[in-house]
């Protein structure tokens, strides 16, 4: 049966970027499937330890998820560092995976930047608690930006490593599962998650730079739209947004070369749960100065009622905090499961 699990980690403002490549999906696909919503505050301290504020920015995480419309009565919301299973299975996990599969990541390699020795050793495992995250449930589709690809790829290595290692004990213990690899049917104990990536807008960039991504650290604040921002800020950063001096076109492939185009086009199809090719057969040949106040009127349109609903909900963190631990209570049943069928194969007494 499938399960969603995702995460986002509680540093710096939300941006339109997590909200398109990321929480709007979650919304979208828990009418359909039972989901794991949670706030990685384990890992927001691989790159940073001290953080100012981490209560309240895991506080904002989990309001962003609500105000956007997730349910946490039918689906779990919780905070990481409160399931003690991720930082367990995240050990085996280390011991699964190898140096050299860290280091070839290249988030890590930006992230640690010129001097890797200095770089906390969390940093370089972060990949392995993120696959512990997915796998301690036994997730099996994973919502995210195009940036958490490779990740993705590397949780699914360890999982198959983990089958494989132990493959002869998993099937001893009666703990197998069948699953497909290609046309190849295999059993093990953990499924080979699947990253769900799609959509108009995977990888949202910079409204300042169409080749860069929509990032947190930028120092530019025009460069992004936060969660918090009101209309009016909304408006001057699309109205300020790079563009060139083209119309639409016709075709999609006509927008190759005009990364900014590409952009804002993918943006407008996202916030309205259109394709692309649909939203081009309506402005096609207008020039920007038509399309951008009609993505001012639709992001705020979206947007509003959302920041609006966080700052209400973080009016009251007692409310809050209620739901992750109820949500905490409900993961941690399921990740006790995992852990005792984990401890069970690898032999610890
Ligand atoms: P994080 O906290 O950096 O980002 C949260 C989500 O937002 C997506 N995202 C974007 N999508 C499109 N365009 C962008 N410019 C953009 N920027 C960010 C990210 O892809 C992500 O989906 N390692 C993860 C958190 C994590 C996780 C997990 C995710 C930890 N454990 C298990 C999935 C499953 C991260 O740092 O996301």
């Amino acid at each position: 049966k499938p399960l969603v699990f995702s995460g986002v980690q509680p540093t710096g403002n939300l941006h339109l970027g997590n909200y398109l490549g990321a929480i709007r999906k979650f919304v979208a696909l828990q009418e359909e499937h039972d989901c794991l919503f949670c706030v990685v505050d384990m890992h927001s301290i691989t790159a940073q330890l001290v953080h100012e504020d981490l209560k309240g920015q895991t506080r904002s995480i989990a309001a962003a998820f609500i105000a956007s419309g997730i349910d946490p009565a039918k689906h779990i919301v919780f905070n990481q560092s409160s399931v003690p299973g991720h930082a367990e299975l995240a050990w085996v996990f280390n011991c699964v995976a190898r140096i050299g599969w860290m280091n070839r990541m290249t988030q890590f390699k930006d992230k640690a930047g010129k001097d890797r020795e200095k770089a906390s050793l969390g940093l370089l495992a972060y990949p392995s608690l993120m696959a512990a995250d997915i796998l301690l449930y036994r997730a099996t589709h994973v919502p995210v930006g195009d940036d958490q690809k490779q990740h993705l790829e590397l949780a699914r290595d360890i999982a198959q490593k983990f089958n494989n290692d132990f493959s002869s004990r998993i099937s001893d213990a009666g703990l197998g599962i069948d699953m497909m690899v290609g046309e190849e049917k295999v059993s093990g104990y953990f499924p080979l998650i699947e990253p769900l990536i799609g959509g108009p807008a995977p990888r949202v960039m910079s409204l300042r730079d169409g080749t860069k991504k929509m990032s947190k650290s930028d120092p530019s604040d025009l460069s992004r739209i936060n969660m918090t921002d009101d209309s009016d800020t909304i408006a001057k950063k699309i109205r300020k947004a790079k563009t060139d001096p083209a119309p639409l076109p016709d075709t999609l492939e006509e927008l190759e070369g005009r990364p900014e185009a590409q952009n804002l086009l993918g943006i407008y199809a996202a916030l309205s749960d259109r394709t692309r090719m649909d939203v081009l057969a309506e402005y096609a040949g207008r020039q920007f100065s038509e399309f951008k106040p009609a993505l001012v009127e639709l992001a705020v349109e979206v947007l509003a009622p959302i920041t609006s609903e966080m700052t209400r909900l973080m009016d009251d963190p007692g409310h809050i905090d209620a739901i992750l631990k109820d949500g905490s209570a409900r993961a941690n049943v399921l990740a006790e499961k995992t852990m005792s069928d984990v401890r069970e194969i690898i032999g610890f007494v």
